[in-house]
């Protein structure tokens, strides 16, 4: 049995298999609350054979959306249409075999209130829908931005708040796993990296200091959940920038997290400034999160052009991650597990809608 079909445990959950849909945003949200864009699309993924889905960044907070047209939970309302499209999806996916659903729940800080990708992504100003954002400091992530408003004590434990709050509505709706998203230069990395915060309190300066507040708010959000939730973190390990957050730093903060009981570890990297060098090729990510696991030990997850099912494979062989994140290619192909379990000779668990299509002269795919 190829490893990337072995079962995976992430705390108390069991994964059917390895493969993880990376969470993708989708811009597609009315005032927060899921459409009907999430239901196929979330239909889509469910049946691609992924062992978890995670679903996009998920505000926690107005102010804490990407754009105004990002997914959201922090009321009610959205609450119950994300809720409404969880069940409706999974009602259609086959019991046995059945994927896992994760959200990860975000707070894009200062590089809130932009405009969706496909309209160019700028900052959307507040007399447009827009609103100024938060962050630990008020240094915009381009010299052009609007300065965002630096976070005092009662922001923080408004934000701490919030990310509980979203935790709970999570579970109540019935996602199996939450996932913080302290990566690619929102609010939680907005924090740990020293070219973004410049803060002379508690939660700035030092290494301890920059990583108080991802820690609280991990710890709030594992407080909000029942244990059997598990707990994954999304990180950035590097900045891609000298002087930026980094490999090193990111071990700590995982050591950090691991102390407090984190499931596993999501290995990203970037997204803090425009400056960053990055040197994009297949696979580009693996050796941070090689790194992470060996150091910490905790359960990883490596992404970044992982493509291909024996690269897929030789990542989990040689040990250098428990699990492959995919995001592009599967928005491209989203059978890519099925396509992965005959490549590599497992078979798959499939909606009795689709067994016809076994590919004649193929061995059998599903069981
Ligand atoms: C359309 C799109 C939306 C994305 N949205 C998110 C997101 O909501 N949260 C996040 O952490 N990463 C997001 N990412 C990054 C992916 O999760 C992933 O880390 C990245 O695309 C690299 O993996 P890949 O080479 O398999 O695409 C997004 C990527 C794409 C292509």
């Amino acid at each position: 049995m190829p490893l990337l079909f072995d079962p995976l445990k992430l705390g108390a959950l069991t994964l059917e298999n390895r493969i993880v849909v990376a969470p993708m945003c989708q811009y597609s949200a009315t005032d927060g609350a899921a459409t009907d864009w999430h239901l196929i699309h979330l239909g889509t993924l469910g049946l691609s054979g992924a062992g978890l889905v995670i679903i996009e960044a998920t505000g926690v907070e107005p102010e804490a959306r990407i754009s105004p047209a990002d997914l959201g939970l922090w009321d009610d309302a959205t609450e119950a249409a994300l809720g409404g499209v969880l069940a409706r999806v999974r009602a259609q996916l086959p019991a046995a075999g059945e994927v896992k659903f994760g959200i990860q729940l975000g707070h894009a800080g200062r590089k809130a209130s932009t405009a969706r990708p496909w309209e160019g992504a700028a900052q959307v100003p507040a007399d447009a829908g827009g609103w100024v954002p938060f962050a630990p400091s008020a240094l915009p992530f381009r010299n052009a931005d609007v300065a965002p408003i630096a976070l005092d004590a009662d922001g923080l434990a408004r934000v701490r708040t919030a990310f509980a709050d979203a935790a709970r509505r999570a579970a109540r709706i019935g996602f199996d796993a939450v996932e913080i998203h302290g990566a690619h230069g929102y609010l939680l990395h907005q924090f740990l990296s020293p070219l973004s915060n410049a803060r002379t309190d508690a939660y700035g300066g030092s290494l301890e200091n920059r990583m108080r507040f991802p820690l609280e708010v991990y710890e709030a959000v594992r407080a909000a959940l029942p244990a059997h939730i598990p707990v994954i973190m999304r990180v950035s390990a590097t900045d891609w920038v000298e002087g930026g957050w980094d490999l090193e730093q990111t071990i700590q903060f995982a050591q950090a997290l691991k102390a407090r009981g984190l499931d596993a570890i999501h290995v990203s990297s970037g997204g803090l400034s425009p400056l960053q060098q990055i040197a994009v090729a297949p696979g580009y990510q693996v050796p941070l999160a090689e790194a992470v696991k060996a150091a910490t030990g905790l359960t990883t997850i490596a992404v970044g052009l992982i493509t291909d099912p024996a690269q897929a494979e030789d990542i989990l062989a040689t040990g250098k991650a428990d699990a492959i994140g995919i995001a592009r290619g599967i928005l491209y192909d989203p059978r890519w597990p099925w396509h992965a379990a005959a490549a590599l000779g497992a078979s798959m668990v499939a909606a009795p809608q689709y067994l016809r299509c076994q590919p004649s002269g193929l061995r059998q795919l599903f069981r």
